[in-house]
């Protein structure tokens, strides 16, 4: 069993520590923020629903680093959300500096965790913590691509009046309005989409799915916390449970569809080593285009990254 430290007990991380705790696949969930009587406050309030939901996860709140010592898995979810008329990649230059100096505690007290990156901007920020860590590539990745698959499969399920249990999909790229939904990888039931929807439908879907984040920020004035603190969880799940589950996720990028140095969303199977592998689909030309459009965004916030470091 596992110890899984979650940083900044916001809506997110909180979140996040309470899905897990539901799951009861691991002993111990630290969640850690600046503000330290607000995650003792989180923490207490889901240990206290153990009774009730019957679960054992232990989980604590604190401020000290001490506390994380030996965690297994670290999700980062620490920095501030969105706020209206603003984009992802205008958390830049706060997110940087608070994902930078968690990553270098956390590795003050854990010797080889596996990290999982939630903060924005997601593919900036999983770079981020992968070069503040020293850790190997295939344990520093991000959580963007099953929130945003899971957005699609829902306007889906929607659309066509199924359970979103039964649509499979896969969506690439950047955690931004760039992100590549496939419809030519999306399934209801094994039946491919194009055989159950009209053209005109889906492609207001896949818009609808690449806004998805700001829809929710314009309704309640930041963004979501439900399905990304789940999406997170349930990564961390196939790694405690090494079941090699294939998750599209932001990964660092060594040739893999032609991309270098950069980390991007693509699928991969998580287990209890992280990335055990990287998926590479055969992307037809208009797919590769719009995943390379993809790439040249997130490059582009990298340079304001690199910008920032240099
Ligand atoms: P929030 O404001 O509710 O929580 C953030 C928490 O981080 C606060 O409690 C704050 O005290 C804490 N914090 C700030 N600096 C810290 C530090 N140096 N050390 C420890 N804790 C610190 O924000 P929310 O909604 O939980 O979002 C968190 C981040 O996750 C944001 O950057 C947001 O954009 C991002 N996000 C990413 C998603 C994705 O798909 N990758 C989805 C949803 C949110
Ligand atoms: C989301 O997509 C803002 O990244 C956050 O909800």
């Amino acid at each position: 069993m596992s110890k899984v430290t979650v940083v900044g007990a916001g809506n997110v991380g909180a979140t996040v520590a309470n899905v897990l705790a539901h799951k009861d696949i691991v002993n111990e969930v630290v969640l850690l923020d600046i503000k330290g009587d607000f995650a003792r406050g989180k923490a207490l309030d889901s240990w206290q629903q153990a009774p009730i939901d019957y679960y054992s996860t232990r989980i604590t709140g604190t401020e000290d680093y001490a506390a994380t010592a030996g965690s297994d898995i670290v999700v980062i979810t620490a920095g501030i959300p969105r706020r209206p008329g603003m984009s992802r990649d205008d958390l830049i230059s706060t997110n940087a500096k608070i994902v930078t100096s968690v990553t270098k505690s956390i590795m003050e007290h854990s010797d080889n965790p596996i990290i999982i990156v939630v903060s924005n901007p997601l593919d900036v920020m999983t770079f981020a913590a992968y070069q503040a860590s020293g850790l190997d590539s295939s344990r520093v990745f991000g959580m963007a691509g099953i929130l945003d698959t899971a957005r699609y499969r829902a306007f889906l399920a929607s659309a066509l009046n199924v359970s979103p249990k039964d649509i499979q999909a896969v969506l690439m790229g950047g955690h931004g309005d760039t992100m590549v939904p496939l419809p030519r990888y999306t399934t209801v039931a094994g039946i491919p989409v194009t055989e159950m929807i009209e053209m005109d439908t889906l492609d207001a879907i896949v818009e609808r799915t690449k806004k998805g984040g700001g829809e929710l920020v314009k309704l309640m004035g930041t963004s979501a916390w439900y399905a990304p603190g789940a999406a997170a969880a349930q990564m961390v799940e196939s790694i405690v449970k090494n079941e090699g589950r294939i998750y599209p996720c932001c990964a660092w990028l060594t040739g893999e569809y032609g991309l270098n140095d950069i980390y991007l969303g693509v699928p991969v199977q998580l287990d209890k080593t992280g990335i055990k592998r990287i998926i590479e689909l055969q992307l037809d030309k208009d797919e590769k285009a719009l995943l390379y459009n993809s790439a040249d965004h997130v490059r582009k916030v990298m340079e304001v990254f690199n910008g920032m470091t240099a």
